[in-house]
């Protein structure tokens, strides 16, 4: 029995080729956001600082961050640990723990870190659960520490001609049925962000959008890299014989088309949200 009700499983697979595929992500996204850590937020970095990395996955962000700050103490948590790299393959400064968003922290965390940082945890929350899980992972916060929080905007993905003669027929039609089946839980986070980081408490709160694609060179393998995830969650409900679930053949037939849609110069763009906020001292 796994310890907490793990909805973001209901989507997404884990295994190793969704890790290397979350690995690849993260850095897509951080090079077409241009910073790992906000300036303002970097303020708040020092050599023995304490970082939490909520909803980690594969720990990428602390991973990337132990590479400059090889002296902090860096704990990733997750509703599950099966994304996880072997413990023996992490900077010597990062540890990995179970934690759901959802839940109440344990009252020994509060108060512990001086960055919370969260990266695309909507696929794993509803509608409702925003406010609280803001508010829980705000308590872990120092006084003056701060939190930043990475969301896309998925429910609006587009894909779009990067050349005359692109073709994206393809690549769309999977784009909507996938935005369509996940509209419940990608309507609703980034949007939140803000109202619910002020009412939990936090001062300073800004926010920004950059759009997935502005790097040029990130356009073919970023789309692809959102192809795969789409066309895993297809052929996860086509095994699973979900309701509307397409069957393999055609969900096949129409990956095959997708990723001729994508050589062709097919590449998706939607924005991608950064916010963040302090805890007054
Ligand atoms: C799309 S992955 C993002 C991983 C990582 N932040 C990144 O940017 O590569 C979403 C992660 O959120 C985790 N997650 C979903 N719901 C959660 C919850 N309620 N509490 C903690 N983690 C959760 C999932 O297990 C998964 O590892």
């Amino acid at each position: 029995m796994p310890i907490f009700r793990d909805t973001y499983a209901e989507n997404m697979q884990r295994d190793s080729t969704e890790a290397q595929r979350l690995d690849e992500q993260f850095d897509l996204l951080t090079e077409n956001i241009g910073y790992l850590l906000h300036p303002s937020v970097r303020d708040k970095m020092h050599p023995h600082a304490r970082v939490a990395d909520i909803a980690t996955g594969t720990a990428a962000f602390l991973r990337n961050l132990a590479h400059d700050w090889p002296d902090t103490i860096l704990h990733g948590y997750d509703i599950s640990t099966s994304l996880y790299p072997p413990a023996r393959t992490l900077p010597r400064n990062v540890t990995l723990h179970l934690l759901d968003a959802r839940k109440d922290v344990l009252v020994n965390l509060y108060g512990q870190y001086d960055i919370v940082h969260v990266r695309l945890i909507a696929a794993g929350l509803t509608a409702s659960e925003w406010g609280r899980a803001i508010r829980n992972l705000s308590r872990l916060l120092k006084p003056g520490g701060a939190m930043q929080w990475e969301e896309c905007d998925f429910a609006n993905v587009r894909h779009l001609p990067g050349r005359p003669y692109s073709t994206t027929g393809a690549a769309s039609t999977m784009g909507l049925m996938y935005m369509t089946a996940m509209k419940p839980r990608f309507d609703y986070g980034w949007n939140q962000l803000v109202t619910e980081m002020r009412s939990a408490g936090l001062a300073d709160v800004h926010t920004e959008a950059v759009s997935a694609g502005r790097v040029y060179d990130t356009r073919t393998r970023l789309t692809a890299n959102g192809m795969k995830a789409m066309f895993a969650w297809a052929r996860l409900h086509s095994i699973r014989g979900t309701q509307g679930a397409l069957p393999m053949q055609h969900v096949e037939d129409l990956e095959h088309r997708a990723y001729a849609d994508i050589q062709s110069g097919c590449y998706v763009t939607y924005d991608i949200h950064i916010a963040w906020g302090f805890r007054p001292e």
